[in-house]
């Protein structure tokens, strides 16, 4: 039995997506009985399926892209899906959230474009929403086809792996940055509040934090309160070297400080920064939000080489599945532990809760920052 396989890349892109493409599309090159189908612009796009949104995807559309950040397949984001839901039903121009409502839409919509497109089994590679997005695809084709997630975000916020393709390149593009950041602190003497992504996990920032040598750490894991804060205030102002030196707080964007400060849409280094200006006299307090150069950053060999086992085993997986034609498929999810690999039902919480580990993480690592 010819089996087509649909590959999609959803929810923020990720660098090493296009190494994971690549394997997917190199491996099936071993198998005549299966082909490849690219998806583009994310679950978008199996949705939208305009003419050019889906097609074969052959050797020649990956050559050269090993190297490549960002997803040349495209991704959506589920403003984007509802935005299209709303539009195509014409009955829900308002909403900008992916509700139910629109939810049950899209359903039928999915059901039909993977049967006229005569799609066997789904490899999505995402984060946290994509593993939501191949529950409800589960659930629009009765579990039929078989749906595998290959985790790939750089939060690294995955429940059940300890790791997800894009990670290592993310923390190493901030590291980057902050290395420079450091050189023109301690020229000119300067605290920068330097913020990095993560979402609402600080795992970019515990790990970019320890390899930079950053004087703080401050995660949302941890609920900071005045205490904390005057704390960290006192910790600056005996630092050994603060006469000679600059000196770096590394936060993660999902940080919530308890500082009387209540505006909510406010990046949180501009908010610390604010807090930190009249008790800090010692230094300049510069803010230094690194943004998306962390996300569009080249993937490191540690994410093209994850990203490769990670393709390479997916296709197989699915294949072998596919051609089984059970008719009950619930959707799995690639994970890496401890260095061993091993597919997991996607299942709720999708997110990760371990936030002790983390924030033990932080605490034995806190004798270094000065
Ligand atoms: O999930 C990846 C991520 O880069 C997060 O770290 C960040 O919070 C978010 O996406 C930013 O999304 P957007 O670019 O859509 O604002």
């Amino acid at each position: 039995m010819t089996v087509n396989i649909g590959v999609i890349t959803s929810g923020g892109d990720a660098p090493g997506m296009n190494a994971c493409i690549r394997a997917i599309v190199k491996v099936s090159s071993t198998d005549k009985d299966a082909s490849i189908i690219g998806i583009r612009d994310g679950i978008l796009g199996l949705l939208r399926a305009n003419e050019d949104d889906i097609f074969r995807l052959e050797s020649s559309h990956v050559r050269n892209i090993i190297n490549m950040g960002g997803t040349f397949l495209g991704t959506s984001r589920q403003s984007q899906i509802a935005r299209f839901l709303s539009e195509y039903s014409q009955q829900y121009l308002k909403d900008t959230q992916l509700t139910g409502e629109l939810i049950k839409i899209g359903v039928p919509l999915i059901e039909e474009n993977i049967k006229k497109h005569n799609i066997n089994g789904l490899i999505l590679i995402g984060g946290d929403d994509t593993c939501r997005a191949s529950l409800i695809i589960s659930k629009a084709t009765n579990n039929s086809i078989p749906i595998f997630v290959i985790p790939a975000t750089i939060d690294n916020d995955i429940a059940g792996t300890e790791v997800t393709i894009g990670f290592d390149s993310a923390v190493t593009a901030a590291l980057q940055a902050i290395d420079m950041i450091r050189a023109t602190a301690t020229s000119h003497k300067s605290l920068f509040i330097v913020e990095v992504m993560g979402r609402n996990h600080g795992y970019i920032a515990v790990e970019v934090g320890i390899a930079s040598g950053a004087e703080e750490i401050l995660i949302p894991e941890y609920n900071y309160n005045k205490i904390d804060l005057k704390k960290m205030v006192r910790r600056l102002q005996s630092a050994p070297n603060k006469k000679q030196m600059g000196a770096i707080i590394i936060v993660a964007e999902g940080v919530s400080i308890d500082c009387n400060d209540d505006d909510k849409l406010e990046p949180v280094s501009f908010k610390l920064a604010r807090y930190l200006k009249d008790k800090i006299k010692e230094w300049e307090i510069r803010v230094s939000v690194i943004g998306h150069v962390q996300r569009g950053a080249p993937p490191t060999f540690v994410t093209r080489v994850l990203a490769s086992e990670m393709g390479l085993e997916a296709f197989i997986k699915v294949v072998r599945v596919a051609k089984m034609q059970s008719g009950d498929n619930k959707p799995m999810i690639y994970c890496k532990n401890q260095n061993e690999f091993e597919w997991k039902d996607v299942c709720e919480p999708i997110l990760k809760e371990h936030e002790d580990d983390l924030i033990n993480r932080l605490e034995k690592y806190s004798f270094l920052c000065y």
